[in-house]
């Protein structure tokens, strides 16, 4: 058993209306009132406004999806850590595979946004991941320890602190296969050897490494019972109270 706490965060994507948010969080925050983990939701830059009242105060944490790499500037489009600063952001996920993939952004982009979020004082939750292909070429341990060395490179022990990584297997996300608990398992502790290898044994054993990937209620509590997986980054079962809350409150 390790000290570690549970930590349970919801991955809105790019869902919902105002309206809407303001719904899911406020069913949220009082369905998880008497929840004994920690938890955020990160819904999409325009609803951060929205829910943040409703989380205020409550134990769920306000959480982002992205933010720019620079603090401020001609930056058509983006989003910088001073406004989600000024609307209340406790948290920045960063290195999402549909970043990655999707949008292109590198390791050294991430980098740079995971080192200006921590410079502002945010948590961030680096995720990290192989691809199908990857996996099934071997690679998952290589892929895994890049993003995670890259990631955090520049990166002090003291700031390690406020750092969550969620292991995100690509394969697994929004596809509803997700890893066997095992699977799993075998990358965290793994992940956790290289955090020991950067940080020292201390650090290793105090970091949060969460799993996502179509984590839902039926197979919440077996992911959760090993002993390196300590928490999840959800998505679709994050939108809807009825297959969040389970989630949040596995047993
Ligand atoms: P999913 O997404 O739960 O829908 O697979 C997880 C994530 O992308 O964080």
């Amino acid at each position: 058993m390790s000290n570690r706490s549970y930590y349970i965060a919801g991955n809105w994507k790019m869902h919902m209306t105002r309206a809407e948010a303001a719904k899911l969080a406020t069913e949220l925050a009082a369905q998880l009132k008497d929840g004994k983990h920690k938890y955020l939701a990160a819904p999409s830059f325009t609803l951060i406004e929205t829910v943040a009242p409703i989380v205020k105060g409550t134990n769920i944490r306000l959480g982002a999806q992205n933010c720019a790499p620079e603090e401020q500037g001609a930056h058509t489009g983006e989003v910088s850590v001073l406004q989600l600063k000024d609307l209340g952001v406790q948290t920045v996920i960063l290195g999402h595979s549909e970043r990655r993939h999707n949008y292109k952004e590198d390791d050294a982009l991430i980098n740079k946004k995971v080192k200006l979020a921590l410079k502002h004082g945010f948590e961030v939750i680096l995720c990290i991941g192989e691809l199908l292909e990857e996996r099934e070429a071997g690679k998952v341990e290589t892929v895994c320890e890049t993003q995670t060395v890259k990631g955090l490179e520049g990166v002090s022990a003291a700031e390690l602190a406020n750092i969550v990584i969620a292991y995100e297997p690509v394969w697994a996300i929004g596809t509803g296969k997700t890893a066997t608990p095992e699977d799993a398992e075998a990358v965290h502790a793994f992940v956790r050897k290289v955090i020991a290898r950067l940080y020292g044994a201390d650090a290793a054993e105090k970091i949060i490494i969460q799993y996502g990937g179509s984590v839902k209620p039926e197979n919440a509590a077996q992911l959760m019972a090993k002993e390196n997986i300590d928490g999840a980054l959800v998505g679709g079962a994050s939108l809807k109270p009825e297959t969040f809350v389970p989630i949040a409150k596995f047993a």
